[in-house]
């Protein structure tokens, strides 16, 4: 572990993040507790530094994965951002949770203006996983393989992906990512599928068909950007747990964050969303989707985290990691 007050900036590299904090153990918590990172942030802003070195043992790139960041030419990958944020995770003792391999957004001009042939898509895909995968294997356990299939009444989301590949394009960027790296975890992820409805529905059935039809998925990931006022119960986080169980899959909470100043409401969702989570032996863990409000894709007025714009902890944050504090 590296002792607070490391590395001073004459000895690092530019752009390496200071690790000034006490990282805190993954042994702390009885699964990864994570949040999704921006390393701009972490280098610029003492306050979101410090929150995320001493409170989350996972990390998601917020953005730093995305397709037009690691590859915006065809073939022509730049990690950088990837890597800096990889080697900060390993620097700090923190799991990586892989985001996102197949999306339909924040794709590269030269994939989405081209009409291309099935085989040549299938090929693009499964040149970009194989290249993401191997590049980490080993040191990243757990990916979101298909991200946001599902339009909102439940259908497939037409995307250069459906449209050429049709639903098998799923099926596909599984096999290929079992392919290259078949230690990790797998995973189907999807927002706005945590209240009963046609998008729930369907994303389950489609879990269900591809884990029977033998494609190598492991789980289902419910991203969980909520309010006080339209968060799924307590109750309901449960029956997903149980729904994917049954089907011999793990869930995780993806990208939680509860759009809500009323605070006590707002600690409510995160403590049943960590409680459930802590409690179900197939979930794999709750990423929040940031560390800080200032830095929250919703904006700092919609103060969506358990930490404000100065790093405060607020009611949110002991609802959050209590649950998932061992020996509690
Ligand atoms: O990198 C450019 C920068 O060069 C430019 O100066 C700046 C000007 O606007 O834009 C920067 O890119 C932005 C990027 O975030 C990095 O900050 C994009 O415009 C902006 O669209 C992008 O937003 C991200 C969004 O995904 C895009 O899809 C959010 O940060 C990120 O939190 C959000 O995350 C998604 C998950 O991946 C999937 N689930 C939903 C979730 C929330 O939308």
């Amino acid at each position: 572990m590296l002792a607070a007050g490391c590395g001073g900036d004459e000895e690092r590299p530019s752009g390496q993040i200071p690790v000034d904090s006490d990282p805190i153990a993954p042994s702390a918590y009885v699964k990864p507790l994570g949040a999704a990172v921006e390393l701009d942030h972490a280098l610029e802003d003492d306050a979101y530094r410090k929150r995320l070195i001493t409170t989350f043992t996972s990390i998601t790139p917020e953005n730093a994965m995305k397709w037009e960041i690691v590859e915006p030419e065809r073939g022509e990958y730049d990690f950088e951002e990837a890597d800096r944020l990889v080697q900060f995770a390993e620097r700090t003792n923190k799991r990586v949770r892989g985001h996102p391999l197949v999306w339909d957004y924040q794709l590269p001009d030269w994939l989405e203006d081209k009409d291309w042939s099935a085989p040549e898509l299938r090929e693009v895909m499964r040149e970009h996983i194989t290249a993401l995968m191997r590049r980490y294997r080993g040191r990243i356990d757990e990916w979101d393989v298909v991200n946001e299939p599902l339009g909102m009444h439940g259908g497939l989301k037409p995307s250069v992906w459906s449209r050429t590949l049709g639903p098998g394009y799923m099926a596909y960027a599984f096999q290929v990512a079992h392919q290259t790296d078949p230690q990790a975890k797998l995973f189907l992820n999807e927002l706005n599928a945590e209240r009963p409805g046609p998008r729930a529905r369907t994303l389950l059935a489609v879990a269900r068909r591809l884990k029977e039809s033998g494609v190598p998925i492991d789980g289902v990931g419910f991203e969980f950007h909520r309010t006080g006022t339209d968060a799924p119960s307590r109750r309901r986080i449960e029956e997903l747990g149980r729904a994917t169980a049954r089907m011999g899959l793990s869930f995780a909470i993806t990208e939680l964050d509860v759009r809500d100043t009323a605070e006590r409401r707002q600690a409510q969702v995160y403590g049943d969303a960590a409680t459930v989570c802590a409690d179900s032996p197939n979930c794999t863990g709750v990423t929040v989707w940031g560390v800080t409000d200032r830095w929250s894709w919703l904006g700092a007025d919609a103060a969506p985290l358990p930490f404000d714009e100065d790093g405060n902890p607020k009611p949110a944050f002991n609802a959050l990691v209590d649950p998932f504090l061992k020996g509690v």
